[in-house]
């Protein structure tokens, strides 16, 4: 049980809980067209026991039971993202049919069983085509997307809720071109430079192409880790600053402050592409809400044979996840509270949050996991952060990227041999807080 009450957060705080398509779709099929996760994760080495998305929770085909489930548990909304390469499976031109049948039964499925359907149209799934062009390297991705997200807004605008463009940028950018833990697997500083840009530019283009299209209600999800330095050093609090740089600064920067952080630009130097500034106004579009995805701190210090990024994370002692992520709710009310004291008072939504933990129905760790942010929420709400709503991460145990099926963040357990679905404990907690009104 909660010790927060649903009263707390007010009348009409949004609660959801959160997936992504190819963590759980599986259904790869009916045109789907191939994604930089298919390929990434088929080159030996770069996911736990070489796993992919390819059968994942059957979402594909189990979406009623998986709605069924966000109905009973009392979520007031669902967030999930569409899937690229099944709506348009050469990434530009030919849009698929079952595909656009597909979101079509999803979102009129939502809406039959009163849940408000929150939309991401970017969570990861490049279709490959456009990898071969470069992807996020290419400028051009910011006018391929920007017809993508057109094609949503006029196929569902009149039935979402809310709109997000890209899922974590960061992610999309730094993870997937500095450090190669993600697809497609870059560990290039000029690949990272023009990723970090080209992702925000896309989004700022999507958002104007939804609006030309008579679409509002939009937004972005940025992920947030709260850096510390490991010392009072004066270096550990430098490398605190940079992290903070690469992973904060940078996107909130760009898009509420319509520039990149000085230091950071210096760290890329010429490996930006030519001419950014003029995009920046696009980067800045003004938004109707943020996102915010927040998981865990990083204790950080100086480390000088590191080039470039001078930053190494260490250990910081605290209680750990499955994932090895510090669990620091103070992390996610610092966070709310510094973007709406130095950034925006747009309408928040905490659009990602939860914990992996081992396999089992009953998960305590993770009910406190979520008791504990869910405070954090209300102690920077009361603060002054503008909070709209919160959605869980995540629904059902899925995919988890690079660690495949090894680490489960569902609040429903899922048998993939069966594709059985049972409630947690911490399902329980929520239907209880959401039920209690
Ligand atoms: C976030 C991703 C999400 C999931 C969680 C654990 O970075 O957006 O898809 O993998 O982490």
């Amino acid at each position: 049980m909660f010790s927060v009450k649903r009263e707390d957060f007010g009348k009409d705080f949004v609660f959801g809980a959160a997936t992504a398509a190819y963590q759980i779709e599986g259904g790869q099929l009916d045109g789907r067209g191939p994604s930089i996760w298919d390929s990434f994760s088929r080159t030996p080495g770069n996911t736990h026991n070489f796993e992919s998305g390819v059968q994942a929770c059957d979402h594909y085909n189990l979406w009623p039971q998986d709605l069924d489930l966000i109905q009973d548990a009392g979520f007031d909304a669902y967030r999930f993202s569409l899937s690229w390469p099944r709506l348009i499976p050469e990434g530009t031109g030919t849009v698929n049919q079952k595909g656009l049948d597909y979101y079509d039964r999803l979102i009129d499925g939502m809406l039959e069983r009163n849940i408000k359907p929150f939309a991401t149209l970017y969570h990861w799934d490049l279709p490959s085509p456009l990898q071969d062009k470069g992807g996020w390297m290419n400028r051009d991705i910011a006018s391929w997307f920007a017809d993508y997200a057109a094609l949503v807004q006029q196929k569902y605008g009149d039935r979402i809720e809310t709109t997000a463009t890209i899922n974590e940028p960061w992610c999309v950018s730094f993870l997937s071109h500095f450090l190669g833990a993600h697809a497609p697997g870059y560990k290039d500083i000029r690949a990272t430079a023009r990723a970090m840009h080209h992702v925000l530019f896309a989004h700022g283009k999507a958002v104007e192409a939804i609006r030309a299209e008579g679409g509002d209600n939009l937004g972005i999800v940025l992920n947030f880790e709260w850096d510390m330095p490991a010392t009072d050093s004066a270096d550990d609090k430098k490398a605190a600053h940079i992290a903070d740089g690469i992973f904060n600064r940078w996107f909130l920067d760009g898009v509420f402050k319509g520039q990149y952080p000085d230091d950071m630009l210096e760290a890329f130097g010429d490996n930006m592409p030519k001419g950014f500034d003029a995009d920046m106004k696009t980067v800045s579009t003004p938004l109707d809400w943020l996102g915010v995805n927040y998981y865990t701190r990083r204790v950080v210090e100086y480390d000088a044979n590191l080039p470039v990024f001078p930053v190494k994370p260490v250990e910081g002692g605290l209680e750990t996840t499955e994932m090895g992520w510090e669990i620091f709710p103070k992390g996610l009310e610092n966070i709310l509270t510094r973007i709406s004291d130095d950034y925006t008072k747009i309408p928040m939504y905490v659009t990602e949050n939860g914990m992996a933990e081992v396999e089992g129905m009953d998960d305590p760790r993770r009910v406190k996991y979520y008791n504990d942010h869910l405070q954090a929420v209300l102690d920077a709400k009361s603060k002054g952060a503008n909070m709209q709503g919160y959605f869980a991460w995540s629904l059902l145990d899925n995919y988890e990227w690079a660690e495949g099926y090894n680490k489960r963040f569902g609040l429903v357990h899922v048998d993939y041999e069966t594709q059985k679905r049972t409630p947690k404990a911490s399902y329980r907690a929520f239907q209880g807080l959401l039920h209690n009104t």
